[in-house]
């Protein structure tokens, strides 16, 4: 259920953002009427992340993140709006309203965590009653210690089809929650059974410190290999990561995503406290943006196996494009993270990590993979290949190194194949040069909005819309002289939104500031919408700058595909001054 929007109003009047960013972030640096600090959401050296007082709104200049209050715990704590609003609310001494409905799923959401909680407590437990000690002698054959035992809370399901439902039942959970949980399943006769038996628990842990699943490993071989609670009300596969609750702490500024949990939890144990881990499926874009947030550098370790080969470059094709650094580990001499540890120690791994491949070398492999290599043809298809890849290297020396060996697959000279990239290279920063010409001279492409969700249609309505919606912000009086402009005539549904919502309060007798505005909107669009609010506005010919937009927005509605053909009659008779 929705949060009242004036409930959301008074948590951000209420919640100063320099206040709130203050807790987080040191700002130092007077300028204009902003203060700056260094930008918590990308690493830099001087500051350029700007909070406004007076708009109390937020933009870094550096990485063009921006938003309200709200969006800023959002994107800092990673909160759905919903938990930023409510940390706000506490903090501020506010009681988060709670509709009948809402009641009765936080309610249930709340049973099935605690239940969860109980279980994994009970899972842990086990391992000091003779129930674990089957699990208690895998613990020990993969080497782990007591102190990792403890802090991933690992457990042990018994070889049992009822023990953990009758307990939980006996402490007043129903079947029914059981079920709901993925701990049960329903039997044939009506009754449950535990899901999980004769497995090594992991709890998987939310960032916020929830149990919201479980992954429980077979003791030794057999299959599956690993058991995932099912989505559940509380736990989503493909949105969580075992162990993020942990690796979002670690200072070693990267996360590292492994495939099985035991290799996880080896990572920890030898040092590496950034390790994560997906559950169960192969990665997924939530989450690749998941881990976007809390770092910018990933580094893959999966298993050196075929499978672990092609899944790692298919996780190179998820992260790269939200805009994370990807490198490849490569496992020589060992299967996996954990079987590479154990043989070779954590210094080893440590300096693997350290020379960890460029994932170009992956994709020149693959490439080198679709052709067939006996054939000058195939040859010929891969080495134009590989130099569109080796082109795209900023660095000099690595492209070097690798032209070499693509010079040793295609049995051609080095220096023809740098040669080649070197052409490659030339068109490419042609084809750059000109791109960005031409988007000085046409500056309303630079103006799209980050998110795909609310991109432009026709870029020229939206620059005039952008133009109007400011002016309207920056001094709502004008909203007057917007008589006869509707939401729907605007090419962007974003920002008749936006200018829906002006008016409103206009009309309300209401306070309208960026951070009031941006606070009901959903998050790419608040962060968009404070972006535009944070440039400069000139306030002089307002009156006359909005009657000009209202004209481009109108002349460019009609040439909609569809735009009403009336409307183009008037138009013409106006212009020739027949009237109705
Ligand atoms: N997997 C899964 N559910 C999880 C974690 C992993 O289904 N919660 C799957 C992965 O998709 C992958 C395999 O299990 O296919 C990973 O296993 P592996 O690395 O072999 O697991 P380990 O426990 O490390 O096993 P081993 O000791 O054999 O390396
Ligand atoms: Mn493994």
């Amino acid at each position: 259920m929705a949060i009242p929007e004036r409930f959301i109003e008074e948590v951000v009047a209420r919640s100063d953002i320099v206040d709130v960013v203050s807790e987080y972030v040191q700002l130092t640096k007077r300028s204009g009427s902003n203060i700056f600090g260094l930008c918590p959401f990308h690493s830099e050296k001087t500051p350029s992340f700007s909070v406004s007082p007076e708009k109390q709104i937020y933009h870094c200049f550096g990485c063009g993140k921006g938003g309200t209050v709200i969006s800023f715990i959002m994107e800092i704590e990673n909160l759905s709006f919903r938990d930023a609003v409510a940390l706000l609310a506490r903090r501020a001494g506010m009681e988060l309203p709670e509709e009948d409905e809402d009641k009765e799923s936080t309610g249930r959401r709340k049973r099935l965590l605690e239940l969860n909680r109980q279980a994994a407590r009970w899972f842990y437990d086990n391992l000091s009653r003779p129930e674990g000690a089957d699990s208690v002698a895998y613990i020990r054959k993969r080497q782990l210690t007591k102190k990792t035992v403890t802090a991933f809370g690992l457990g042990a399901a018994p070889n049992q089809w009822h023990m953990l439902t009758d307990e939980m039942i006996r402490r007043g959970f129903t079947q029914q929650e059981l079920v709901d949980a993925g701990l049960a399943k329903r039997g044939k006769g009506g009754g449950v059974y535990d899901i999980f038996r004769n497995r090594l628990m992991f709890p998987v842990i939310d960032v916020r410190g929830a149990v919201i699943g479980f992954s429980g490993r077979i003791l030794g071989d057999g299959e599956p290999k690993y058991l995932n609670t099912p989505d559940t009300p509380v736990f989503s596969k493909s949105r969580n990561l075992f162990a993020l609750n942990l690796a979002k702490r670690s200072k070693r500024g990267m996360l590292i995503l492994a495939e099985g949990n035991v290799d996880v939890v080896m990572l920890h144990q030898a040092g590496f406290d950034c390790a994560v881990a997906s559950l169960g499926t192969s990665l997924t874009p939530e989450q690749a943006r998941l881990m976007k947030n809390y770092t910018e550098n990933v580094v893959i370790a999966y298993d050196s196996d075929a499978a672990g080969v092609k899944a790692a470059q298919r996780a190179i094709g998820l992260l790269e494009p939200v805009g994370l650094q990807v490198r490849v580990l490569r496992m020589e001499g060992a299967k996996d993270p954990d079987e590479f540890i154990k043989l070779r120690g954590a210094d080893a791994f440590q300096i693997l990590l350290e020379r960890s491949a460029n994932h170009v070398e992956y994709r020149i492999l693959a490439a080198k993979g679709k052709y067939d290599m006996d054939t000058d043809d195939g040859r010929l298809g891969f080495l134009r290949e590989a130099t569109e890849i080796l082109a795209e290297n900023q660095s000099p020396v690595e492209r070097e190194v690798y032209a070499r060996r693509v010079a040793e697959m295609t049995g051609v000279s080095p220096e023809a194949v740098i040669n080649e990239v070197d052409k490659a290279l030339r068109i490419r920063s042609a084809r750059d040069r000109k791109k960005q010409e031409r988007e000085v001279m046409r500056p309303e492409i630079t103006a799209q909005p980050a998110a795909r969700s609310i991109r432009y249609d026709n870029v020229a309505s939206a620059a005039a819309e952008e133009g109007l919606v400011r002016l309207l912000v920056a001094d709502p009086a004008l909203t007057d002289s917007t008589a006869g402009l509707e939401p729907e005539d605007f090419s962007s549904p974003f920002l008749g939104r936006v200018f829906d919502s002006i008016r409103k309060r206009w009309q309300e007798g209401r306070e309208i500031t960026p951070a009031l505005i941006a606070a009901v909107l959903p998050p790419e669009e608040a962060s968009h919408f404070t972006n535009l609010c944070q440039r400069p506005v000139s306030i002089a010919s307002a009156r006359e700058a909005i009657g000009d937009y209202i004209d481009k927005i109108k002349t460019e509605g009609l040439k909609k595909p569809g735009a009403d053909l009336l409307a183009v009659r008037e138009q013409y008779r106006k212009k020739k001054g027949l009237g109705g």
